[in-house]
């Protein structure tokens, strides 16, 4: 290879800037382009100057430069070319790294069985795991095959047994800011943010290689992403591919940003665009600059573009000239101009043009420019209306691009706002590809498998949700040929899971980059040995929904709720019916005599019959701001702030009919615990329950308990107005209750706060506080025993957030405090969230520490969108609980033990409070099938 190297932006950034007083006249030249016409007499001067003046003679350049210059039109003329070449070695392996055979592995290679056609392939056939071992050596897959004999290797081969567990390619994320950020989003450095086009800029020279976030992320499989620039600018910079391979622990001879390059060769370049809300957020301003509007960015686009091909016409104008004429007869150097050259690469078909863009009009625009300038872009992200026009994409110029895309995390702004859960599979079956991404650190990238796993649950069909996240990034990266399948001859990056990697709660075991591997001491969970997931492809069928009135029967119920089970019923048996009777549970089990019943008195009835049905409680969403808020980024969709005086009542502010609210309920999430808040896990004030079908508050049914508990924030958030700091908040938290303690008096006015902090410390209502650190929580854990021994009652305190928790179990345990856990899965992103645990192979699970040491448990979601997936959270528990949690107990951390936490009557009579699913409800394809109501069903078919 060798000429990569000398690609123009790295030779550029070397070059010596001697002035030269050529260069001057270049300005002038520059500014005459600008200016145009209007500055015609100037021109007509300057050449009369030029013609005049005593001009240093042609020999005056220095041929070595001139000749330089010429060397650089090769690389302008170059063409990037993926070399699928037999390679004897991976240019990015270590001597020291040893051979490894992975034996007795179940493998999903990447590709379909040879001899399939393409066809049947997209249409998922002749996929499969197939059992086999892998050996590895100078940084390659040497061979995939069952039975790989020991003796036939070389004698210094590790051996891995796999154990038949499933081994994919590493996970290549294409869209992730890790390492541009600190521990605890304390220091920034993804947006460049002095200039709107700032093409000029590399993500690379921010990357800090020691971030704490490499490892965790590599401890979910991923060992490839695109380190992108953030999208704050509409041009934001350079991106590079880099490996999670950090420093001699990971296998690496150095610690340093360079060692991180996937591809030595430097193949391609990667730039990321960006449309739409941000860039307009970021510059806008009335008479002073833009953009203002999309209208305003297209234009930035259009004119950095249009300066690029002028400084491309310029370049190949002197290259064409130079090589006629010969190069030591040119009368001045190559045009270099760093501000321009990464567009210039753009424009000449070496850089991979990657694309923040959302919406309709952001998308055509885009298109637009890309056949006025004629570049191509690989990839549109974010991207949550590709799905609405295929047509549009199609249109490209150069290829239509991918869509890299979330799988459910949506509403948050308004160009969100008109996402589709089934995007992938609606983009899929019109040939254009999804690939699922982190855009790290928005969603942890750590879990970046997880999106392609709900993907594959909304529709997406299975091979094209793992390609998702393996070989269609990879390709779309240019790196197909090298990374994104186990395949002989492409770079070692193996991971061998726990589980299928589409399942709820998969977990790397181990992951190999280069052949390296990456965890000296893994933590591996005691799961069983699970088969891989056999795709359905029945998930592709989107339900409608419809009320259904008088009774309805579902048959095939394999699993009922604990609760459900009290009158005799029995569900041990399959084949179990649920007769339902307007909206209401009649009757679980085998209910002989009420189908009877049915029979004679010919009841309008209707049967579904039910694939793997279960039938379980609502779920409950326990502190989020369902209801409160619908689109995060727009306070007008909010009911507001909560304020640090009074007590505001959620109730007052609920409204109905919401998108979030909708999407909630569809997924089984039939009861809201919403406090006062605009987002996240901070309120302040009373908290209400209410069912998220409910079309208003006064519907019979809708308010569960118009007056549940009362939050105060105690996370980093409680610092500001009169509690600046931390202990300021819980000081005066403390010297309210001691206050309320000692009053013997009762309010009468019951809605004031003090009435409210009355009733915690006699024990009638919870008391729920934000908070993530350990010594915060240890500081709760003070405050309480201080209460309670003022007021020699017991008060009830729920923590939710608890990313610090584990380190403080079994104190809270002593003093009976229940945690919700929002995230479930933490990841630093507060400084006082920075010792929470990420997960196996790198750590523990903070869940099972909490059930070992007796902690009351919940989960809960930080940010609203989440609440769909509290189905998968309590999977994902279920799963890494090694044997801890039964399935209703796993199902109760997201429903009854709500209840029991805040010393409500847990809701065991309602016969309304029940869903049938099809498929787990706590496993990636299990769907909603009917939702009791007052006096109707929901059905899903
Ligand atoms: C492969 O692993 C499975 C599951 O642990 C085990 O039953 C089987 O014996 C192993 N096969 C070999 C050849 O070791
Ligand atoms: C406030 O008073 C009303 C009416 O007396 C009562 O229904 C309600 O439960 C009280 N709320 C609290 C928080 O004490
Ligand atoms: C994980 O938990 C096990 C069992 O409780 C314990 O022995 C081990 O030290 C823990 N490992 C880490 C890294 O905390």
């Amino acid at each position: 290879m060798g000429r990569p190297e000398a690609l123009p932006t790295y030779d550029d950034a070397t070059t010596a800037t001697t002035p030269h007083p050529w260069l001057h006249r270049r300005q002038k030249r520059k500014t005459l382009r600008v200016l145009g016409a209007a500055a015609m007499t100037y021109l007509a001067y300057t050449t009369f100057k030029i013609a005049t003046n005593t001009e240093p003679p042609i020999s005056s350049l220095s041929i070595a430069k001139l000749q330089e210059d010429h060397a650089v039109c090769a690389n302008l003329r170059h063409q990037p070319v993926e070399s699928g070449a037999h390679r004897d070695h991976n240019k990015r392996w270590v001597k020291s790294t040893k051979p490894v055979l992975i034996s007795n592995a179940t493998i999903w290679t990447g590709e379909p069985a040879t001899g399939t056609s393409e066809q049947d392939a997209r249409a998922g056939k002749g996929w499969g795991w197939i059992a086999s071992d892998v050996f590895t050596d100078r940084g390659l897959i040497i061979s995939v095959q069952p039975s790989i004999k020991l003796k036939d290797l070389p004698h210094n081969t590790e051996i891995f047994e796999a154990n038949g567990r499933q081994l994919t390619a590493g996970i290549v994320d294409m869209h992730s800011h890790a390492g541009l950020e600190s521990l605890g989003n304390l220091q920034s450095d993804d947006n460049e943010l002095s200039s709107d086009i700032t093409p000029y800029v590399r993500s690379l020279d921010g990357i800090d290689p020691l971030q704490p976030e490499f490892e965790s992320i590599k401890s979910g499989g991923v060992t490839t992403s695109l380190f992108l620039p953030g999208s704050g600018n509409n041009i934001g910079g350079e991106a590079f591919v880099l490996k999670f391979a950090v420093g001699p622990k990971n296998g690496r001879t150095e610690i340093s940003q360079q060692d991180l390059i996937a591809d030595p060769d430097r193949t391609w370049r990667y730039l990321k665009m960006a449309c739409g809300e941000n860039p307009k957020r970021a510059y806008g301003k009335v008479g002073e600059r833009g953009p203002f509007s999309r209208l305003g960015e297209a234009w930035e686009f259009r004119h950095a573009l249009e300066q690029a091909r002028s400084y491309v016409q310029d370049q190949d104008d002197w290259c064409a000239k130079a090589d006629t004429v010969g190069v030591d007869k040119m009368e001045s150097y190559l045009r270099r101009d760093l501000q321009w050259e990464t567009l210039g690469a753009v424009l000449r078909g070496q850089v991979r043009v990657n694309t923040h863009c959302y919406t309709i009009p952001d998308l055509e625009a885009f298109v637009r420019h890309t056949n006025e300038f004629k570049f191509r872009v690989y990839a549109f992200h974010h991207a949550h209306q590709t799905y609405l026009v295929p047509e549009v994409l199609k249109r490209t110029w150069g290829g239509t691009p991918a869509a890299a895309l979330f799988a459910d995390n949506m509403y948050y702004k308004v160009e969100a706002y008109t996402a589709s859960e089934r995007a992938g599979a609606i983009l899929y079956a019109h040939n254009i590809t999804p690939t699922y991404v982190s855009d790290n650190p928005v969603l942890n990238s750590q879990h970046v498998v997880f999106e392609a796993a709900k993907a594959y649950g909304y529709g997406l069909p299975y091979h094209a949700a793992l390609a998702g996240v393996t070989s269609a990034p990879a390709e779309l990266l240019g790196l197909g040929h090298r990374i994104g399948k186990v395949k002989s001859g492409f770079d070692a990056d193996i991971v061998v899971w726990d589980s299928d990697p589409l399942s709820a709660g998969a977990t790397p075991v181990q992951v190999w980059i280069d052949g390296a591997k990456q965890f000296s001491e893994p933590i591996e969970l005691k799961k069983p040995l699970t088969p891989a997931i056999q795709p359905d492809t029945d998930l592709a069928h989107e339900y409608t929904t419809r009320i259904a009135r008088g009774a309805v029967v579902f048959t095939g119920l394999s699993y009922s709720h604990s609760s459900f089970v009290s009158n005799g019923a029995d569900v041990s048996q399959k084949h179990s019916v649920a007769i339902i009777t307007d909206g209401k549970l009649a009757c679980v089990g085998t209910c002989t005599s009420e189908l009877a019943e049915l029979e004679a008195t010919r009841s309008a009835t209707q049967t579904i019959n039910l694939k793997d049905g279960y039938l379980t409680p609502g779920l409950v969403a326990f502190g989020s701001s369902l209801g409160l808020a619908e689109i995060d980024a727009e306070s007008d969709t909010h009911d507001g702030p909560y304020v640090e005086q009074g007590t505001t009542s959620a109730l007052d502010g609920l409204s109905f009919g919401g998108k979030q609210l909708m999407r909630a309920f569809e997924h089984g999430v039939i009861r809201a615990f919403t406090a006062p808040g605009e987002g996240g896990i901070d309120s302040r004030g009373v908290s209400v329950a209410f069912n998220t079908g409910a079309k208003n508050a006064l519907e019979e049914g809708a308010i569960l308990y118009p007056e549940l508990a009362l939050h105060y924030p105690l996370t980093l958030a409680a610092k500001g107005g009169k509690t600046p700091s931390i202990s300021s908040a819980i000081g005066l938290l403390r010297s309210q209750l001691l206050d309320a303690a000692v009053d013997g008096h009762t309010e009468k006015l019951n809605t004031t706060e003090k009435a409210w902090l009355k009733r915690v410390v006699t024990g009638d209502s919870a008391l729920v506080l934000s908070a993530h650190s350990a010594d915060t929580i240890a500081s709760i854990i003070r405050l309480k025993s201080q209460v309670e021994s003022a007021s020699s009652q017991k008060i009830r305190i729920v923590i939710i957030g608890g990313a610090e928790a584990h380190l403080i179990a079994d104190e809270l345990a002593a003093s009976n405090i229940a945690v919700v856990l929002a995230p479930l899965l933490p990841h630093a992103q507060s400084w006082d969230q920075r010792r929470g645990l990420t997960g196996p192979p790198l750590t523990n699970v903070s869940t099972n520490i909490l059930l070992d040491a007796g902690v009351d448990l919940g989960i809960g979601v930080e940010e609203t969108w989440e609440t769909r997936d509290l189905g998968l959270l309590a999977g994902i528990a279920l799963a890494n609980s090694e044997g801890r949690l039964s399935f209703d107990e796993a199902l109760d951390l997201v429903g009854a033990n709500f209840f029991n936490i805040l010393g409500l009557e847990v809701s065991k009579s309602d016969p309304h409070d029940w869903v049938v699913w099809e498929g787990s409800p706590l496993e990636i394809g299990g769907r909603v099938k009917a939702i009791g109501g007052v006096g109707s069903t929901t059905i899903w078919k």
